[in-house]
């Protein structure tokens, strides 16, 4: 069989996806919390692991450095790139929202041109442009909340899973952009050249939900 490499995307979801890869017996050998390597084998070897900064999952799958990528959907979205997007796993739900001050929605909602701070330039840019909205995106690189508390923008474009970090700056969702959830990429020539082990990986993945 040919090796299956993986890009797994670091941080929230990485427990969950080495947990749903373990139910189906495909397991990184050595890969724990403290580690500093960087690339895993399975103990058999027809397996190979490494973990990534979300964002960089989709490069690494467009450019077949590794033949499946399980990462985030927003990411996804936010990088779009021309990659098969095979499976839901329906771990990490949450949401993309436009979020603002209550007394802000009617200017976000209006005809006016507001300025939008998120991590999200594209689907910001997509959803506004969905709108006929004319917006100034300013792109920010994490706790983009700050973007509204502090007047930078007049809203924000970013998730919300537990709604708490909005609840505490005062903020709300004004409106819903997309459901989020982690999502298995698989790269166009690798399903064509590892068609048998990657179906059956998508397959057995499903089966385990
Ligand atoms: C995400 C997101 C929000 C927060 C939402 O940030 O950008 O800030 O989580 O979660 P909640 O609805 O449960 O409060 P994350 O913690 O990933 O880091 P970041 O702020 O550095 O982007």
């Amino acid at each position: 069989m040919s090796r299956i490499t993986f890009a797994l995307a670091k941080g929230r979801l990485a427990k969950k996806t080495l947990e749903i890869l373990d139910k189906i017996d495909i397991r990184p050998v050595d890969l724990t919390d403290e580690s500093r390597k960087l690339v895993f084998n399975s103990a058999d070897d027809n397996y190979s692991f490494f973990l990534a900064k979300p964002s960089d999952v989709p490069t690494y799958v467009d450019y077949g450095v590794a033949d499946i990528g399980i990462v985030g959907y927003d990411t996804i979205l936010e990088e779009d790139r021309d990659l098969y997007e095979c499976l839901d796993l329906k771990i990490g739900k949450c949401r993309m929202c436009v979020a603002s001050y209550p007394e802000k929605k009617d200017l976000i909602l209006g005809g006016e041109q507001i300025r939008v701070a998120t991590k999200y330039p594209n689907i910001a840019k997509k959803y506004f442009e969905s709108k006929n909205k004319k917006c100034e995106i300013i792109k920010l690189n994490g706790s983009v909340e700050l973007g509204a508390v502090i007047n930078l923008a007049d809203c924000i474009v970013d998730i919300v899973e537990s709604g708490k970090t909005l609840v505490e700056n005062g903020l709300e969702v004004i409106s819903d952009v997309c459901d989020l959830s982690a999502r298995v990429i698989v790269n166009k020539v690798s399903i064509k050249t590892k068609y048998e082990e990657i179906s059956k990986i998508l397959k057995e993945m499903e089966e385990n939900l």
